[in-house]
């Protein structure tokens, strides 16, 4: 697997389950148009399939622990080659979320431009997380995986965070969705003039 001739940007998305990754993804492509790339999304859609592949990770996300790596970076290199001759630019939501994911990315995709790291409490995630599973009918959505989501993020999210000191942008998201935003747009608008 060779690294891809990417021209547009690639925006890394991160933050702890419930931070507001997805809602952040949703106003940067209204805005920017970049093509949104989630990788929770991606998995979801593989167990929708109903492969036996899709078995397996279903009973992994519903105990909240990490896929195994591998099959993660597939789904989203496929997607990013499938969308790469229209796209403005990528946005990769929720990926890397070990070290090791981050590393073996930029070696067979490509450099990634920016990261967003969006900050927010356990206990702000745990309350937005327990709001949404009123309708999200997500497997993970209950009280037991979220608990063991926050565990496993917290296990990993030091060593991906210290990976990228100078490209991630820490943002403050115990704030509403517009004030988030608005800094979100200005490090995006940063990134864009720079790559002029
Ligand atoms: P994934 O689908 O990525 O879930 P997650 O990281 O747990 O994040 P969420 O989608 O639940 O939340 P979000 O940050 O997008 O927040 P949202 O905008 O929805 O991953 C699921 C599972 O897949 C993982 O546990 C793992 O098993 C597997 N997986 C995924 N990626 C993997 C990888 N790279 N490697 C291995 N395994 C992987 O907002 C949440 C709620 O808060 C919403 O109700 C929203 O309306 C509200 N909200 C948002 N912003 C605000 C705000 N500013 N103020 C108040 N409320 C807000």
């Amino acid at each position: 697997m060779s690294a891809l001739d990417i021209s547009v940007p690639i925006i890394w998305v991160l933050g702890g389950p419930g931070s507001g990754k997805g809602t952040q993804c949703e106003r940067i492509v209204t805005k920017y148009q970049f093509t949104h790339l989630s990788s929770g999304d991606l998995l979801r859609e593989e167990v929708s399939s109903g492969s036996s592949r899709g078995q397996e990770l279903s009973a992994i996300m519903e105990r909240g622990e990490l896929v195994p790596m591998d099959l993660v970076l597939e789904l989203l290199r496929d997607a990013i080659q499938k969308a790469l001759p229209d796209s403005k630019g990528f946005l990769i939501d929720g990926y890397p979320r070990e070290k090791e994911q981050g590393i073996l990315f930029e070696k067979k995709v490509a450099p990634v431009h920016l990261v967003l790291f969006y900050d927010a409490s356990d206990k702000t995630l745990v309350e937005r997380l327990l709001g949404r599973a009123k309708t999200s009918g997500r497997v993970d959505d209950n009280e037991e995986t979220i608990k063991k989501r926050l565990h496993t993020f917290n296990t990993h999210n030091d060593q991906v965070v210290q990976q990228y000191t100078e490209k991630l942008k820490r943002i403050d998201a115990e704030r509403n969705a517009d004030e988030i935003f608005a800094e979100t747009s200005l490090l995006i608008d940063d990134l864009l003039a720079s790559l002029k």
